[in-house]
């Protein structure tokens, strides 16, 4: 397969013999561009980094270690090499970091200069957001944070400017690279056995750690009819492409607290690559926009070739590690009803940023004139699968909405989960937890990010 790209403002082409191969390990043994760092080799540390921009013109911060090379098909790629002007001028978050000290030791350094120059193309000023991908263990992110913001100040350097690039002389081999759903459909039914990669959040780690052949491959990363976001009267439509960044964007005016819950969804790096559609065919019973999305009453839209069918998205979750898809079906959109923005979402994890959940709930309760009328309530991390907490709901239904009631119906949640205990967290921690999310819905307690010392 011929994979064409831009790499630091150079159109290239890479013949790829192995689909597999990562942009890190491309970058660093085959073009001798160091600057990219290797730290996890996961997605958890960013010290990989880089800038990658689309057909929409957008800049993106990724992770090189978890991006395979036929991802970038048609995409402009630059490292921390490219980030400085042709004639030897510094960007301006690297004179920043320079000014605020923000560097010691310097190996974490290339990877916040990417991901801040990122965040700078696009006028992003949430820096403690956008770096919180970025693992230092010495310098402390004051001076980092002190950088960013100087830097944002100052224009963006002409030569950060990407031209489009065509991905239309990709040369195909067994492993496919589809331009649309239709395509899509038509191999993966000719083709079930194929493994799919959509941002390769999961599957790249199967690759970098687990060390495993993945044999057929198709890349979903230039269906671009996939990555929609749609809103109608009655409902929103989320194409399986459409990645977390994206999806936390579009959750704001509608659910704020799913747009909340989405900003502790890994880091920017990983929002910008991770997709609905994976973070759903996956199954896995952590995952959190399932329990938001069921608790919203979200229907999964499922194809195989040109045969279509939808379900409650909690009917897809069958048990732990398994799912109600076939051999050659995908997901190909998620659709929300429209409605009031009652959700609330609450994820419990060891660390506010960057973690997995141990316990994640979402709650839609309808109260009208003070009278619950329909619950509708949601967990990750307490069961094999995500999962609706139906004696909880039936407990709510009908009660007057106030602490007692959500007491008394947290005691049902022992009758829907048995959830286990695992490095995360024990059981009887999950179920305590459980109830306290619940609880906590009349007396909501302040932001713990507003909380200072
Ligand atoms: C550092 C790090 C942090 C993370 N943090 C979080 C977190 O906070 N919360 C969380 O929920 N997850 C987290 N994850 C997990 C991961 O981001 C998700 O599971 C992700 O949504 C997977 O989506 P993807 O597009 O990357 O899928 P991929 O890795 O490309 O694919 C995952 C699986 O889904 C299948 N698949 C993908 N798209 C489709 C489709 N359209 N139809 C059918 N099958 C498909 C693939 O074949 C594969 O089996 C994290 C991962 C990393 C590496
Ligand atoms: S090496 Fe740590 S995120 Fe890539
Ligand atoms: S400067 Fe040493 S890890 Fe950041």
């Amino acid at each position: 397969m011929d994979i064409p790209f831009r790499l630091n403002g150079e159109d290239t082409t890479v013949t790829c013999s192995d689909p597999t191969m990562t942009l890190l390990d491309w970058l660093r043994e085959s073009r001798g561009l160091m600057g990219t760092k290797e730290g996890c080799n996961e997605g958890d540390c960013g010290a990989c980094s880089v800038i990658v921009t689309g057909a929409d013109g957008q800049a993106k911060a990724l992770n090189a270690c978890i991006l395979f090379l036929p991802q970038l098909a048609g995409k402009s790629v630059r490292t921390v090499e490219g980030v400085v002007a042709p004639d030897g001028t510094l960007h301006p978050v690297q004179q920043a970091m320079i000014d605020h000290h923000g560097s010691q030791c310097g190996f974490c350094t290339p990877g916040f200069v990417t991901t801040m120059a990122a965040a700078h193309a696009n006028g992003a000023t949430d820096h403690e957001d956008q770096i919180a991908g970025n693992l230092c263990r010495c310098t402390g992110y004051a001076p980092i944070l002190r950088a960013a913001k100087t830097a944002q100040q100052a224009p963006v350097p002409a030569h950060m400017a990407e031209l489009p690039v065509s991905a239309s002389q990709i040369l195909e081999s067994e492993h496919h690279h589809p331009r649309g759903a239709d395509e899509l459909a038509a191999w993966y039914l000719e083709n079930p056995d194929a493994t799919l990669v959509a941002g390769a959040t999961d599957v790249g780690l199967w690759v970098t750690k687990q060390f495993r052949p993945l044999g057929k491959l198709a890349f979903l990363a230039g269906c671009d009819d996939l990555k929609g976001v749609k809103i109608t009267e009655d409902e929103i439509s989320l194409g399986a492409m459409c990645d977390m960044e994206t999806l936390r964007h579009a959750m704001a005016p509608h659910f704020a607290s799913f747009s909340e819950l989405l900003r502790r969804y890994g880091s920017v790096q990983v929002r910008n690559a991770a997709t609905l559609g994976g973070n759903i065919a996956n199954g896995s019973p952590i995952g959190d926009s399932p329990p938001a999305l069921i608790a919203l009453g979200a229907t999964l839209h499922l194809r195989r070739g040109e045969t279509r069918r939808s379900m409650p998205l909690e009917a897809y979750f069958l048990e732990y590690g398994k799912q109600d898809r076939q051999p050659g079906e995908f997901v190909e959109r998620v659709t929300i009803p429209r409605q009031a923005d009652t959700l609330v979402c609450h994820k419990l994890s060891k660390r506010f940023d960057q973690d997995i959940s141990a316990v994640c709930g979402a709650f839609n309760l309808t109260v009208e004139d003070g009278t619950i009328t329909a619950a509708r309530v949601a967990f990750g991390g307490m069961a094999g699968t995500p999962k609706r907490a139906a004696a909880t709901e039936a407990a709510l239904t009908g009660k007057p909405f106030g602490a007692a009631t959500l007491a008394e119906a947290a005691k049902s949640l022992a009758r829907d989960f048995s959830p286990l205990s695992d490095m995360r967290a024990s059981a009887n921690y999950r179920l305590h937890a459980a109830e306290g999310m619940l609880r906590r819905l009349a007396d909501p307690a302040p932001s713990i990010l507003k909380v200072r010392a």
